[in-house]
């Protein structure tokens, strides 16, 4: 697949363009996300409102400046869908079943839907996810950190070196939402491998066509294990109360919400670990501000990782019911508008002309990290309980913390949808200490 990141690509259907809309820049998006800000940056440098090439030479369109965007999530332009069947060009049967981006868009839960059937299916979940439950998890949460941290060390490599995306950033989420949700442990590294597969859009057809096929028998296994031995947990919980709501979830809707709950709940939370980790290895002033610091100190740290590197890159999509202006840019109803998050939290007309650095005293700024609108992140209090106690734990644990590699060595993770490294190859002590 070629990618041209950042160039501006022509001639794309122009019979399917009328001269207003061939205007607005046509951005290529590079699927291994091989320079994520810059890409943003040329996106918002192109202007407010351009339009973006897919995988596939499929075309999408993306809001680069925080406030447009921001109105755009919470319906101020008009009414936008997030139910794919929606999409025209879906409609129309242009978009295959092994795109590499299907498995983001082509799911049935409260993220692909709208109005009374979105509350349908957010409502049952929500009360796991209140401020108060979330915070029972606390002291479960700190004994999960506390045994990954004292592992860490078995897991250095000949020369001393820990990938902290495999033993740290990635379990702690993954331990959290999977006992939440009741998978079993052996079921995990399964399930780890479809998550991974499934945020990629560097994958074959062959790839994508065998992650939906597996993820549907896993969730399907899920579920039939809970309807036949309940336990303390959400699956359990959702299927009880299916049983005797007249608004029940469809078999269909209750394995794509499980889903929905297992991606979103360790692969954003892992990004937010893995970035904040990176961020103060190679910051070292703001490291030393956050060491001195206290919670409010490692809070505003955690604030400004969702702002400067956001763990979400370019969400799956919008669909206007009627075609929508913004900045006198007109897109037509039916076509598909990212919301490309990470990017916006740098947008200097709203963070200021130093967006791009990353200050942990700058002050809280709002940021979309979390989204907006009737689809704002469920789990966002979950997230910030896990960041705020995963990562003060580890700088505090391992003062010494290094990067093994220089960071222009860290390889991105390549996917459009998520934004973080492949790997985060660290030293726990100096190089040749042992504490
Ligand atoms: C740092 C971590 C996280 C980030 C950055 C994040 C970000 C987001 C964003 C941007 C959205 C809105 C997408 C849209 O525009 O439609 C969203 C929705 C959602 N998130 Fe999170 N999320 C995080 C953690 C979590 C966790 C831990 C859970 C727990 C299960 C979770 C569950 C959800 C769900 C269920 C939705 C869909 C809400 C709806 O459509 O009504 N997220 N998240």
């Amino acid at each position: 697949m070629d990618s041209l990141s950042g160039e501006f690509a022509c001639a794309f259907h122009p019979d399917q363009e009328d001269s207003m809309t061939e205007q607005v820049p046509l951005i290529r998006l590079d699927p291994l996300a091989s320079d994520h800000h810059g890409e943003a940056a040329r996106m918002r440098a192109a202007g407010p409102v351009v339009r973006v090439l897919l995988p596939g030479d499929v075309v999408a369109w993306a809001v680069t400046d925080h406030v447009l965007l921001a109105d755009l999530v919470t319906g101020k332009y008009g009414p936008v869908s997030k139910n794919w069947r929606n999409w025209t060009a879906i409609q129309r049967g242009e978009i295959a079943d092994d795109w590499p981006l299907i498995g983001m868009i082509k799911v049935t839960n409260m993220v692909t839907s709208d109005g009374a059937d979105h509350h349908r299916l957010r409502r049952p979940v929500t009360r796991t996810f209140t401020r108060s439950r979330v915070e029972g998890l606390r002291p479960r949460i700190e004994h999960i950190v506390a045994s990954l941290l004292d592992a860490l060390p078995a897991h250095a490599d000949g020369n001393g070196v820990v990938d902290l995306r495999q033993h740290y950033a990635y379990p702690v989420p993954m331990q959290v939402i999977c006992e939440l949700v009741g998978v079993p442990e052996p079921w995990r590294p399964r399930l780890r491998a479809l998550v991974d597969s499934i945020f990629r859009t560097d994958t074959t057809p062959e790839d994508v066509v065998a992650t939906q096929r597996d993820r549907h028998t896993l969730l399907r296994e899920l579920v039939d294990l809970r309807r036949g031995e309940p336990e303390e947990d959400l699956t359990s919980a959702l299927i009880a109360t299916n049983d005797h709501d007249p608004e029940a979830l469809s078999d269909e809707e209750l394995i794509d919400t499980l889903w929905l709950l297992l991606t979103a709940g360790h692969e954003t939370t892992l990004s937010l670990i893995v970035n904040g980790t990176r961020a103060l290895l190679t910051h070292p002033e703001q490291r030393d501000i956050a060491l001195g610091g206290d919670e409010e100190t490692w809070a505003a740290f955690v604030e400004e990782v969702l702002r400067w590197d956001a763990p979400i890159g370019n969400f799956p999509a919008r669909y206007p019911l009627e075609d929508i202006t913004i900045a006198g840019i007109t897109i037509p109803r039916g076509e598909a508008i990212l919301a490309p998050y990470s990017g916006v939290g740098r947008d200097p007309a709203h963070h200021g002309g130093d967006a791009d650095r990353f200050d942990i005293t700058r002050g809280i700024t709002k940021h979309l990290a979390f989204g907006g609108g009737p689809h704002i992140c469920l789990g966002a209090h979950l997230a910030l309980l896990e960041a705020t106690l995963a990562l003060p734990a580890l700088f505090h644990r391992y003062p010494k913390l290094s990067l093994a590699v220089d960071a222009g060595e860290l390889v991105p993770f390549p996917s459009l949808f998520s934004n973080s490294t492949t790997a985060l190859p660290v030293r726990l002590t100096e190089e040749g200490s042992t504490v």
